[in-house]
């Protein structure tokens, strides 16, 4: 087991950050160099980028953190069991764990009663992880913690069942909700075709609801939201050294009662250039140009169960809160 801090040597560290950089300047290029103009949401954690991230969670107005953390603290019991089908021991993989909080009601649990359980956190951030590990070797030393570094896709192609005890893959938050149809089809079923009968995938369903209701989530009044997406402008300036004139864009929500879809989306003001160093041709917008930055899809029953039929799975239980906001559901193989 790795110790804590101990997340990817200087070296590899290293590596993977200048791979990352490198895809951030290509995806920015192909982003910015076509119509419509989109940036991928993955580039809105950068360290500020998870700074302005944990006050959005805390405001008021973004209801989907409070949502599912009543489900995980008050379901605990009951959550627990259907991830582990009544047995003792579990193994709980978490894709995209960030800072644990609502991930711990479930750890706190399973240490209360007696449970053998290994928490294997993962997410893209090396920072998120080291700070996750850190403080749950403060909080429950007893707690066998096994991190791993990586993005979804790539650590369903590493592979994370290890027989022996059932496993249990978390994705909370409505994280799968920032992918298109497909591409989550696609993600439930590379872990479906790892799990075995008895291992569990518990995904997090932001649910629809009141359009206005939803709109205020991701236009929040404390304004953090705003400052989430336009700290992408920022990013860009600061780690591709471009020049972007932050005030000559604003933060432009919208949702689509229809789809179910939320869209953020950041609009040019006016007409103006803006310049990566090394790349000929300044990119160009036109006045009221609109770059969409995000996608966050929000689910009803049928669309969660259509997901799962087109992946291959069958629900074995669902846990929601008490005002219809949003569902874990649990996920077993269908077979
Ligand atoms: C973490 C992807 C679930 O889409 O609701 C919050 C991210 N973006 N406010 C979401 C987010 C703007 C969040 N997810």
């Amino acid at each position: 087991m790795r110790q804590q801090g101990d997340i990817g040597t200087a070296g590899t560290r290293d590596l993977s950050l200048e791979r990352e950089a490198t895809r951030f300047r290509e995806d920015v290029i192909s982003g910015l160099g076509t119509s419509p103009k989109r940036l991928s949401s993955r580039y809105f954690y950068d360290a500020e980028g998870d700074r302005l991230f944990q006050k959005i969670m805390a405001c008021e107005d973004y209801y989907v953190t409070r949502a599912e953390d009543e489900v995980l603290r008050e379901q605990a019991p009951d959550v627990l069991q259907a991830l582990s089908g009544g047995r003792n021991g579990l193994d709980l993989v978490e894709l995209g764990a960030g800072d644990g909080a609502k991930t711990k009601h479930l750890l706190r649990r399973a240490l209360q009663e007696g449970r053998t359980l290994r928490y294997r956190p993962t997410d893209i951030s090396a920072h998120a992880l080291r700070g996750l590990e850190l403080a749950l070797g403060r909080e429950m030393p007893a707690l066998a913690v096994c991190g791993e570094q990586g993005e979804y896709f790539e650590l369903i192609r590493r592979g994370f069942v290890e027989r022996g005890t059932p496993t249990a893959v978390m994705l909370l938050g409505s994280n799968i909700g920032n992918l298109p149809h497909e591409r989550a089809r696609v993600l439930l079923k590379g872990v479906a075709d790892q799990m075995a009968p008895d291992d569990r995938f518990l995904v997090g369903f932001d649910r629809k609801k009141d359009p206005a209701m939803i709109l205020r989530a991701y236009n929040d009044r404390e304004g953090h939201t705003r400052a989430f997406n336009l700290n992408l402008l920022h990013r860009m300036n600061r780690e591709l050294g471009m020049d972007f004139n932050p005030e000559r864009f604003i933060h432009a929500p919208v949702y689509d009662p229809g789809s179910g879809q939320a869209k953020s989306f950041l609009v040019s003001t006016c007409q103006q250039e803006v310049h990566l160093p090394g790349q000929g041709e300044p990119f160009r917008f036109r006045a009221w140009e609109a770059v969409q930055t995000e996608m966050s899809q929000k689910y009803d029953d049928a669309m969660i169960g259509a997901l799962a039929q087109d992946a291959g799975l069958r629900i074995a239980a669902r846990f929601t809160d008490g005002r219809g906001l949003f569902s874990d559901v649990v996920f077993a193989r269908r077979d």
